[in-house]
């Protein structure tokens, strides 16, 4: 099985080496790495932010394990050599539409949680959120109204098979676990809301086992710190779940505890934390490697067949977080290579 490892920017480098301490610790026959410059990192090199060469290695790759992207050297760019043009290209590219982002309070962390403790250990949610649609990839431009003002513009719309398919993932994913769905949308006023509702209805009669629910997305963002143990699954579109999910971070603690999982229809997968390349922290040690250590387990369970090795990393970082450890974005003072060490021990 071959991993692409794709470190990017910021961070990224200093948390996917973590991870693939954890990796190597395992000891896993059969697997082989390769990596490349992805972001800021590729158009530094070689002048784009998504390198052929790395393309056709996430191509290639049996499961792509990723770190984060930008860089505010770049941020002047014109927007297709930006750094963030990479990670959408692969999500665009691979088909990777479907988003997995978990997000469970590790009992020792609820101190780290900004919410009340009984709320914040009620929390055990998935978000399942469509990276391929909406106003992520409309067509965009900037342009001039009648009377010479400026005016951007990003088109948002979904078609029916893109909610349709990740209505079936939410769905399957609701059945696996407590069979409470919540769609979130903005039905009241936008019409890619409607679609979006009525095709979830549409695909509900296929799973009457599971509960579903429809719940405005200012609503969603309000219930999320209100009561947020009441939700189980919440499917959504790319700019709400993009943004439901850093919220849902730190109501478990930090946006460093936050991994996800990126699919396509037959289970290949990237594999990243939701944060981004932390230019504020880069370069001093002091990044939460969690999330990408759990990426990494999200990865040996959904692309590698390695459900037994998850496990034992997810019950390794439950253990160096009750063993007191706790890098800053936790209220500690441990570095990111410190917090390695504590998940390591505990494996
Ligand atoms: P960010 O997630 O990088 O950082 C937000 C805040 O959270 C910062 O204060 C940062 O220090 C902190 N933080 C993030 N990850 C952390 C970790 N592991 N440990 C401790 N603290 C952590 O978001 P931003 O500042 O809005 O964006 C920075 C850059 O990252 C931008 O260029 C943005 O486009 C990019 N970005 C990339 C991805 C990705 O690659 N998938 C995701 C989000 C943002
Ligand atoms: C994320 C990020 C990306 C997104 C950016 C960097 C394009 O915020 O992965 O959550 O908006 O999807
Ligand atoms: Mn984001």
């Amino acid at each position: 099985m071959l991993i692409a490892l794709l470190p990017g920017d910021g961070i990224g480098p200093e948390v996917v080496a973590e991870a693939k301490r954890v990796l190597d610790a395992l000891a896993i026959p059969g697997l082989a790495y390769e990596d490349a410059l992805v972001g800021g990192a590729g158009y530094h090199e070689y002048g784009h932010p998504l390198p052929p060469e790395t393309l056709s290695l996430a191509r290639r790759a049996d499961a792509i394990l990723f770190g984060a992207v930008g860089d505010p050297r770049c941020d002047t760019l014109e927007r297709s050599l930006r750094p963030e043009q990479a990670i959408l290209g692969l999500r665009k590219e691979l088909n990777l539409f479907s988003n997995l982002r978990p997000a469970k309070m590790f009992p020792e962390l609820a101190d780290a949680s900004t919410l009340r403790r009984e709320v914040a250990e009620a929390i055990d949610l998935l978000i399942v959120r469509e990276l391929n649609g909406d106003v992520y990839f409309g067509e965009k431009g900037m342009r001039r109204t009648e009377d010479g003002l400026r005016e951007g513009y990003d088109i948002m719309s979904y078609n029916e098979a893109e909610v349709r398919r990740i209505a079936h993932s939410a769905f399957r994913a609701a059945r696996a676990r407590r069979g409470l769905l919540c769609s979130v949308d903005k039905a009241n006023v936008l019409e890619t809301s409607q679609l979006w509702r009525d095709i979830v209805i549409e695909v509900a009669t296929e799973y009457t086992d599971v509960a579903l629910s429809h719940m405005y997305v200012d609503n969603a963002a309000m219930q999320l710190v209100r009561n947020p143990g009441q939700f189980d699954v919440i499917v959504t579109g790319n700019l709400f779940g993009d943004i439901l999910s850093d919220q849902a971070s730190m109501c478990v603690g930090s946006i460093g505890m936050l991994a996800s999982a990126s699919l396509d229809a037959n289970g290949k997968g990237l594999y990243e934390p939701i944060h981004g390349s932390a230019p504020d922290i880069a370069g001093q040690g002091k990044a939460n490697p969690l999330a990408t250590i759990l990426s990494a387990a999200m990865m040996l369970r959904f692309s590698l067949g390695q459900a037994e090795a998850a496990d034992r990393i997810e019950a390794a970082v439950g253990k160096a977080l009750a063993s007191g450890a706790r890098t800053a974005d936790l209220g500690g003072t441990m570095s990111t290579s410190a917090m390695g060490d504590a998940v390591l021990a505990a494996l």
